[in-house]
């Protein structure tokens, strides 16, 4: 098969479950160098022991990314192990199910923090390596939901709009380097986030008819997305968001 990131370094965080974790095992298959970062010790474990069974080369690390001192220390090491980062995939992420008149401000910066510090923290973290030797690609994993408003979910609304705003800011900032700055926009796809929700028979039904692919994602489905974008076959697309949403977004149904 062809591996389309031999040599390469990439960084996966939220790589626990879920999206996150489908990324990294593509990843060490297509021959990268991984390092994988959560705050969930068991998962990662079980990532790290997945991105192994590939042949791939992987450093595990209890990140929380909304904390500056460990995000820098994973980037640190990952330059210390690897030599260099090629890539960076911002994945980590959580949900938010409370009604606006109900959020207090501590779920308010929960959202906030996992989802959009986290991703600056990191892209911050990564780019002076990625602009000295002039080359990185950035993926951030961001939302349909940052581009349409669900009941309940105000906060996470505004944090996925957020990141897809950072990336094209971070696009723009990175103009005149052979740098790529993009997201993926996931529809429902059935992870960690979503499992209660989608063991409810109605509400998957209820998806079903939102979704003009007439199917729930699967976790591989957003990760291929997110290697090509990591790849050099998409070396001219910056600044993007790929909807990867089973065709939800085309429609009002
Ligand atoms: N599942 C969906 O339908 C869906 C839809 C749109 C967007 N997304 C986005 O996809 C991304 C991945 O989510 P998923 O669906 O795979 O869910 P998931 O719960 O399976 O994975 C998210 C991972 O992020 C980790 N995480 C949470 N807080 C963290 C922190 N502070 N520091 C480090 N890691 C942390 C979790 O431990 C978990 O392993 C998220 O950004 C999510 O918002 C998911």
């Amino acid at each position: 098969m062809c591996k389309r990131f031999e040599n390469k370094v990439a960084i996966v965080t939220g790589a626990a479950s879920g999206i996150g974790r489908a990324a990294a095992v593509l990843f060490g298959r297509e021959g990268a160098k991984v390092t994988v970062c959560d705050v969930n010790e068991a998962g990662l474990e079980e990532t790290r022991a997945l991105v192994a069974a590939e042949g791939a080369e992987c450093l595990s690390m209890i990140v929380d990314v909304r904390k500056q001192e460990q995000v820098e220390a994973c980037v640190a090491a990952t330059l210390e192990k690897f030599g260099t980062i090629d890539i960076l995939v911002n994945n980590a992420g959580t949900g938010q199910f409370v009604p606006f008149a109900m959020m207090d401000n501590e779920e308010y910066d929960r959202v906030m923090d996992i989802n959009v510090r986290g991703m600056f923290f990191f892209s911050r973290a990564v780019l002076p390596t990625m602009m000295d030797k002039d080359y990185g690609k950035i993926v951030n994993v961001t939302s349909i939901m940052g581009e349409v408003a669900g009941q309940g979910q105000s906060i996470y609304n505004t944090s996925k709009g957020a990141a897809k705003m950072m990336t094209q800011g971070i696009a723009v900032d990175c103009s005149g380097y052979h740098i790529n700055v993009n997201a993926v926009a996931p529809g429902m796809v059935l992870t960690g986030l979503t499992k209660n929700m989608l063991g409810d028979p109605d509400q998957v039904q209820y998806f079903l008819e939102k979704i003009p692919m007439r199917r729930i994602g699967e976790p591989e489905d957003i990760a291929h997305a997110i290697l090509f974008l990591a790849s050099d076959q998409a070396s001219y697309i910056h600044g993007a968001t790929l909807h990867v949403d089973g065709g939800m977004m085309c429609t009002r149904m």
